[in-house]
């Protein structure tokens, strides 16, 4: 999604602007652009493309000390050079923006009143004119900016320059991230520190309602008010922020072979054989969750299916209800009230729009106890939560979420085993799944032995049109990763059914272009899911089957994947693996942007 980097410093910032806006290209973008003191004016150069072509227009000798840039992912307008940011009123003033203007249509009503022509169709374009407004009626640049941020409804993350200012820029936010990047004599704003890791490793993470005014050798944060505000300076360690493909191809296969160690990770510290460590979710958890009647689940996406994992082990292992919603529909239910809830939201970047209100709404509505599992420190959600485990993933930079799902897993594994300590549960139970979750590093290595396979499997899929996954129980969630893996980079239909539901509709589907991928456990489900694979192959479909029984074998008409053979609770975590390993060779074959499929965004700020 949108991606700002903005400084003022006492040497050349157009080169940090451009290497901050590269390191943001993860997030998806359609434009980019940059406004820049060029002598006594400032310059704007946008582009609709990627920023090495931003970089290509502009020429290599110029030096400036003050600047925005931004990467765009397109809401209001389509993507195209005008739509693109920096958004400039009169050529004086020029903003970035994340997030969504909602109330941008009065305004511009208002703004045209006042004489302001607008050159784009994007809502971002309103504050540019606004500050620009309150600045001809006399007010200062900062008080401008206070003054339009009233009149704002909606989300922003907000960099400004006033060409009258040429050692400030102002950062704003409301509901989207954006962080202050200390140096010496210069300071920054972005969206994300991952854009600010190359020049320093101590940030300030504003607050919502909160602007930074930030010049080389200052920094001043206030409330919307106009209160100052102090906020803490916090070092993060910048070298896990690294953007270095190392030697791979792609950041999706980087991060898929970084799953043994980003489990490892995870687990590190928090379990032992007996069970887990008192305390890894925050000091005073245990006691706040140990009457938990009812545990309630949020998330979208990946982080969505790593819920719906959960639920089966909380009602099997627990018997605690669990629900489980997506962010975008959370607030549409009425919320089931019971004495004591958990509300667990589950997301890597920890700044996902949906996600993030919904936490919020839960707030105002009732009185859970919230948890985040994330794996942002310092993100929107973990400030917003009681208490937060970090997945401890490192970056996941391929828009297809990997290494961050499988590490969710885990630490979901860490919130049902500690609640079973609390329910006082066999220690036996306690230990045989503390045990086998610590084995699940070398056995997800044991999937990297077949990647033959798994590229004759992609070579039965990628010149498909669609494909079905197949799942009964906690296998079905996971099916759902695995049509949403393939659908996501390779751009082929896929869809997730319950294996039984096969026979209520989706068998009109299957012929011999239909291929069926089916998750075989060696559980209760295996005779039920062997009889829905037999009237697949009946009617000459081609099935691929993914378990941990049988033999491995890959023929022209299909065949098994045979995975590590663990507890029945986390082969589901094992499965996933061949799973993302298909879809990103299907996508190879495909010729597709792996790391920046078409249309998506790697956190998705806006609701
Ligand atoms: O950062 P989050 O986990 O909250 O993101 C949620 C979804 O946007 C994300 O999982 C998305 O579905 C991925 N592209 C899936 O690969």
């Amino acid at each position: 999604m949108c991606g700002i980097v903005g400084g003022v410093s006492k040497r050349n910032v157009l080169p940090i602007l451009l290497e901050g806006l590269k390191r943001l290209e993860y997030r998806g973008y359609d434009s980019a652009g940059v406004a820049f003191r060029n002598n006594k004016k400032v310059s704007l150069v946008k582009t609709q493309g990627r920023v090495a072509d931003l970089e290509s227009q502009l020429d290599g000798s110029l030096k400036s000390l003050q600047g925005i840039a931004h990467t765009r992912w397109a809401t209001h307008g389509v993507p195209s050079t005008k739509n693109a940011h920096p958004q400039d009123s009169g050529n004086s003033i020029f903003v970035v923006h994340n997030g969504i203007i909602e109330n941008h249509e009065n305004l511009r009503k208002k703004l045209t009143k006042e004489g302001f022509k607008f050159k784009s169709d994007t809502d971002t374009e309103v504050i540019s004119h606004l500050v620009n407004l309150y600045k001809t009626k006399g007010y200062d640049f900062d008080s401008a900016v206070m003054r339009t941020i009233a009149e704002l409804k909606g989300a922003y993350a907000l960099g400004i320059i006033d060409l009258d200012n040429p050692d400030l820029v102002i950062g704003a936010r409301e509901h989207s991230p954006l962080v202050v990047g200390e140096g010496i004599e210069e300071n920054f704003i972005a969206s994300d520190v991952m854009a600010l890791s190359q020049v320093t490793n101590k940030f300030k993470f504003l607050q919502d309602g909160q602007i930074a005014l930030i010049g080389s050798d200052k920094i001043q944060i206030m409330s919307k008010n106009g209160t100052a505000k102090k906020i803490p300076t916090q070092e993060i360690d910048s070298n896990s922020f690294t953007n270095d493909l190392a030697g791979y191809s792609h950041f999706m296969e980087k991060e898929i072979f970084e799953q043994p160690k980003a489990l490892q990770d995870a687990l590190q510290g928090r379990v032992t054989s007996e069970g887990t460590q008192e305390g890894i979710f925050g000091a005073g958890f245990e006691d706040q969750v140990k009457d938990v009647t009812n545990i309630q689940i949020v998330a979208c996406g990946t982080s969505f299916h790593a819920g719906r994992i959960f639920e089966f082990w909380s009602h099997k292992f627990l018997g605690v209800n669990c629900r489980v919603d997506y962010g975008s529909e959370y607030q549409y239910q009425e919320p089931i009230k019971t004495d004591k809830t958990l509300l667990v939201t589950i997301s890597q970047s920890g700044e996902t729009a949906d996600t993030l209100s919904s936490l919020k709404f839960a707030k105002k509505t009732g009185k859970p106890v919230t948890l985040t599992i994330c794996n942002v420190a310092n993100s929107s959600m973990c400030r917003e939560s009681d208490f937060s485990l970090l997945t401890n993933a490192g970056p996941e930079i391929g828009v297809a979420s990997t290494k961050a799902f499988v590490t969710q897993l885990a630490c979901l594994n860490l919130l049902l085993l500690t609640m079973m300590q609390l329910k006082k549960q066999p220690k036996k139970a306690i230990q045989n799944i503390s045990s086998s979750l610590l084995q699940l590093p070398k056995k997800i290595n044991k999937t990297f032995d077949m990647l033959k396979v798994y590229k004759d499997v992609a070579k039965l899929l990628f010149n498909k049109n669609s494909a079905l996954f197949l799942g009964r129980g906690m296998y079905f969630p996971i099916a759902r990763e695995g049509a949403l893996k393939l659908k996501e980079i390779s751009y082929i239909h896929a869809e997730a059914y319950p294996a039984g539901e096969l026979k209520h509709g989706p068998l009109a589907l299957i012929d011999k272009d239909m291929p069926v991928l089916a998750l075989v456990p060696d559980n209760e489900h295996l005779d039920k899911i062997q009889s829905n694979i037999q009237e697949v192959a009946a009617r000459k479909g081609r099935v691929i089957t993914i378990g941990p029984l049988g033999k491995t074998k890959i023929g022209k008409n299909g065949g098994h994947i045979k995975i590590p053979k663990t507890l029945d609770l986390h082969n589901p975590i094992i499965s996933v693996v061949p799973m993302q390993l298909i879809s990103y060779y299907t996508a190879l074959l495909k010729g597709t942007d792996v790391d920046k499929p078409r249309n998506l965004a790697k956190s998705v700020t806006v609701e």
